[in-house]
């Protein structure tokens, strides 16, 4: 049976789950496809610690041109993350004819567009399925299965530490830090986890699945991101009280002739399915003009689950290889009814705002006044219990209103001298 050559950059978690699948399913694999797929080359920094899977010591290199500059490779699959130099051995190994797949979201979030441009221009492709979601197949079901679709929105929950975090807090009822230790205890979590959670790895996810959708490649600068590390269980509770769970969600959304795209932590109805998504799962909510409302759900994390993910980007390619075509990745074409992206102060949302004020009269008519000067209107206020601080939380719901008079309210509001701590706003989403 004819084989197809790849060679491997990064030998790590997910590297190492991908030599795994390729060598305990070989023949499943060469008989649903017709081929061997052969590991002809390994790259790490380090070829000599043990992983868990092991390999004959011959197809370990710490040299990455022993890779891109071999001809007899096809398929080089960079597994290394980070940006540099990722980057540029991607770009090198386009240059010297190879295919590419790769997992860095990262990479292609923040340098995608010279990346892809330079594939297109030499008639390579990219795949990168485990990029988003891992495992699930989301970019080949936006970019193939739903090929004929227009998209309206995309919700998704892509981070699954961050997930795990708020599920953890409005299941046990522990406080966000409570909640972080036991992701890290869990190796949910790295030890420096401000990547998950200040919303950075869910907005290099939404920068990509925004690029499928719309057809628009948002710089870093063009996302509005805010992370979950200001959200107490205070918050969690009286959104549950109120109807609602609390996710880091990742947003694009067209209104009108504008594209929103954000990441931040939103009060999500317990009505909807992704208020239901818990732990370190992922899930991905898409509105489309043909297949209507669709759910992707399963682990966004895990050495298997990304690797199959990459294994199945190496066995699309194997099979254009194999019938000697060029079949390029289908071009991404732009939504033109997509003018802009709009612009933070512009977003208009309703709002769960925590006030934290001292508990005297008229306190409710002060916040009240400045709300209704920014033409902020309130839909519902509760003032809960008296705290020993003679200090209460006072929960309210707004109804739609702009960002920018949001902002400009709440920091005047936070300056009287009733409130006593910075207030906390989330903004809610009716999906
Ligand atoms: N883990 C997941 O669940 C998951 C899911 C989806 C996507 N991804 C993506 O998959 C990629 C790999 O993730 P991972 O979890 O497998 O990371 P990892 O365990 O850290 O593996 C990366 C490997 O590449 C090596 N490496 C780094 N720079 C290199 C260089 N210049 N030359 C050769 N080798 C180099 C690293 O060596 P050192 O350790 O010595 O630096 C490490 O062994 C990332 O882009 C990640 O975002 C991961």
């Amino acid at each position: 049976m004819k084989g197809i050559n790849i060679g491997i950059i990064g030998f790590g978690n997910v590297g190492s789950g991908v030599v795994k699948i390729l060598r305990e399913k070989r023949g499943f694999l060469a008989e649903k496809i017709g081929l061997e797929i052969n590991v002809k080359k390994i790259c790490d920094k380090d070829t000599a610690s043990h992983r868990n899977v092991s390999v004959d010591k011959k197809l370990l290199t710490k040299n990455h041109l022993e890779i891109i500059e071999d001809p007899q490779i096809d398929i080089v699959v960079e597994l290394m993350g980070g940006i540099h130099p990722a980057k540029e051995f991607i770009l090198g190994a386009l240059k010297r004819g190879k295919n590419i797949v790769t997992a860095n979201k990262a990479l292609l979030a923040q340098e995608g567009q010279e990346i892809f441009a330079l594939a297109s221009d030499r008639g390579k492709s990219i795949y990168f399925e485990a990029s988003v979601g891992a495992g699930i197949p989301i970019i080949k079901s936006l970019r193939e299965g739903l090929v004929a679709n227009k998209f309206n929105s995309i919700f998704g929950i892509l981070n699954g530490t961050s997930n795990f975090i708020l599920s953890e807090m409005s299941r046990d009822n522990c406080d966000f830090s409570d909640a972080l230790k036991e992701a890290q205890k869990r190796g949910f979590a790295e030890s420096d986890p401000s990547l998950d959670i200040d919303g950075i790895d869910s907005a290099h996810k939404l920068a990509l699945l925004t690029y499928l959708c719309f057809g628009k490649f948002v710089t870093m600068k063009e996302i509005f991101v805010e992370g979950i590390s200001r959200i107490s269980l205070s918050d969690v509770e009286y959104a549950r009280e109120l109807g609602f769970e609390i996710k880091l969600l990742a947003i694009a959304k067209k209104e009108g002739e504008d594209l929103e795209v954000r990441v931040h932590p939103t009060l999500v109805p317990k009505s909807h399915l992704l208020s239901s998504v818990n732990g370190v799962i992922n899930a991905i909510y898409v509105s489309s003009d043909l297949a209507g409302e669709l759910l992707f759900y399963g682990p966004g994390a895990g050495q298997m689950s990304a690797a199959s993910a990459v294994v199945s980007d190496i066995v699309d390619l194997t099979q254009d290889i194999k019938a000697g075509l060029f079949r390029p990745n289908l071009k991404i074409v732009a939504d033109n009814s997509v003018k802009r992206i709009r612009k933070i102060d512009d977003f208009e949302s309703r709002y769960y705002i925590r006030f934290m004020a001292v508990d005297k009269p008229g306190v409710l008519a002060k916040i009240s006044g400045v709300l209704s000067k920014y033409r902020v209107s309130i839909a519902s206020v509760t003032q809960k219990e008296r705290r020993k601080a003679q200090v209460v939380p006072i929960v309210m719901i707004v109804h739609d209103a702009k960002e920018k008079d949001l902002r400009t309210a709440l920091s005047t509001i936070d300056r009287l001298d009733v409130i006593k701590e910075k207030s906390v706003a989330i903004r809610i989403e009716e999906l």
